[in-house]
């Protein structure tokens, strides 16, 4: 026995070193690191209405430094606003591990993290992880509890390359609830976007390096509460997660405004839902014609694709690795909204209920956005950028000239220090009265 555990330990470190000296060189995952669009007045995407929007982010967490990461200096309040969500465009030399971070700290520590909760890191200045519980109710029977334990870094151990990593949503279902993941984008004003999403439900067997479930619920008896180990491997269930959750990808406003993908755990795995809110009629009990539809997308949901939402004037549109699936006029959000991704499970109809003691885990490598804000001072009709020439102008807004460069290069210090530099810069924004220099993010 004691040889084994040796020898097994002897081929694991062996394994590592080969690893990491074999794949240096390689990109972190199946597709490269995604590009950020430079020097764009505006960005277009494909499809049968290509734009446009005023602003770019993306957040990629394929190759996250997590001994960098782990040192957000959470003793500063994170409130920030309109001017602070910087296009990632304007934010050039400002990637998230320069944030607010103080090198050093974490090393003392643990000197190579294999997990790192995301509401430590720079990540969590955009977005926010939920912490909080909705009651079980006879439609809904199950107590939920979104835990921001439940979302975190990891390394990606499919990938030979040591610095591959991408995010993770995780819900555990106990006796007495269902530990459960939610982030929400911090602003709440975004007004039409196109959002993508890669994204796989983890299959059974999966190995997740992951930060230990957290006591959420006081009356805990340990027997009944199997706490769910680091490293754990999950057991095999024909490639599949187990049933019971859902995922979701989406805009909201309120509960009638609001636009939808989502995927089931207890469906097949080729199963997606797509729906406009609200798709049921609860007075009339039946699904609302036209609002929601069962798609059977190309590839199934436990590998990594591109999940693809439109929102756009008077249309929504859903892609899976940019292949349009459906389609939709029903509803379209008219109202600001943030973006929400969660992983959950109610006991309810919907979701179904999840075996106590198993655990569902969806991998993120990569949320990218572009988007207008309900904030942006000045909305001019859509030009379509071919029509597009230079408007005649009075110097009365924007930069008139089209050939002077935009006051916006000039760069901010990151964290607090730049902030009145941001505002200002927010204050002084051009205002185009039509885009100039279209980028369109698919040909990035
Ligand atoms: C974190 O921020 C607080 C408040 O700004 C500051 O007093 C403290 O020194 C910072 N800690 C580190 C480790 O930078
Ligand atoms: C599991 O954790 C140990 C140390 O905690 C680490 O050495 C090992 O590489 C991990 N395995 C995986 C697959 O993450
Ligand atoms: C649903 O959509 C179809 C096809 O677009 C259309 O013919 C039908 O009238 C719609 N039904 C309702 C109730 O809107
Ligand atoms: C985004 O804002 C610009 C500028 O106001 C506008 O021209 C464009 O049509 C908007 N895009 C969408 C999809 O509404
Ligand atoms: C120029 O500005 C004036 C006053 O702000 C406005 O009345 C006029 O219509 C503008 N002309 C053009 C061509 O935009």
């Amino acid at each position: 026995m004691k040889t084994n555990v040796l020898s097994f330990g002897i081929t694991v470190i062996y394994l590592g070193t080969v690893a990491s000296a074999l794949l240096v060189a390689r990109p972190p995952s199946q597709l490269p690191a995604k590009k950020r669009p430079q020097g764009c007045d505006c960005y277009t995407i494909s499809g049968p209405d290509p734009g446009y929007f005023q602003h770019y982010k993306v957040w990629d967490f394929r190759a996250v430094d997590l001994k960098k990461h782990a040192n957000l200096n959470l003793s500063e309040p994170i409130d920030y606003d309109d001017e602070d969500w910087d296009d990632d465009a304007e934010a050039e030399g400002q990637e998230p591990q320069n944030g607010r971070l103080s090198p050093g700290v974490h090393n003392e520590k643990d000197p190579d993290p294999r997990s790192l909760l995301f509401y430590k890191t720079s990540f969590e200045k955009d977005w926010s992880s939920q912490n909080w519980e909705r009651r079980g109710t006879p439609i809904a029977p199950v107590l939920m509890i979104n835990s921001k334990h439940n979302v975190f870094l990891t390394r990606d151990s499919d990938q030979n390359n040591p610095h591959a990593t991408y995010l993770v949503l995780r819900t555990t279902r106990f006796s007495e609830y269902t530990s459960t993941a939610e982030i929400e984008t911090r602003i709440r004003n975004i007004y039409r976007c196109s959002l993508r999403v890669r994204l796989r439900l983890l299959p059974a067997g999966s190995v997740v390096s992951q930060p230990p479930q957290h006591k959420e619920w006081p009356p805990r008896d340990p027997q009944r509460h199997p706490t769910v180990p680091l490293n754990k491997t999950i057991p095999l269930r024909d490639s599949r997660p187990p049933d019971g959750a859902c995922a979701g990808i989406f805009t909201y406003h309120d509960s009638t405004c609001e636009s939808d993908i989502e995927i089931l755990t207890r469906d097949p795995s080729h199963r997606v839902h797509y729906a406009n809110q609200p798709d049921y009629d609860f007075a009339a009990d039946h699904e609302i014609p036209n609002a929601s539809t069962i798609a059977d997308i190309p590839v199934p949901w436990t590998t990594w694709s591109t999940h693809r939402l439109d929102w756009l004037s008077d249309m929504s549109r859903w892609y899976v690795n940019n292949q349009i699936q459906d389609a939709k006029s029903y509803r379209v959000p008219e109202l600001e909204s943030m973006i929400v991704l969660n992983l959950w499970s109610d006991g309810g109809l919907w979701t179904g209920d999840m075996r106590i003691g198993d655990s569902i885990y969806m991998g993120i490598e990569y949320i990218e956005l572009v988007y207008n804000r309900s904030s942006d001072a000045f909305r001019a009709p859509y030009v379509s950028p071919s029509q597009n020439q230079a408007p005649p102008t009075n110097g009365s807004f924007g930069n008139g000239n089209p050939l002077e460069p935009d006051r916006k290069d000039e760069k901010c210090k990151p964290g607090r220090q730049g902030r009145e530099c941001r505002r200002k810069k927010w204050r002084n924004r051009p205002l185009h009265e039509s885009c100039r220099r279209p980028c369109n993010i698919d040909q990035l």
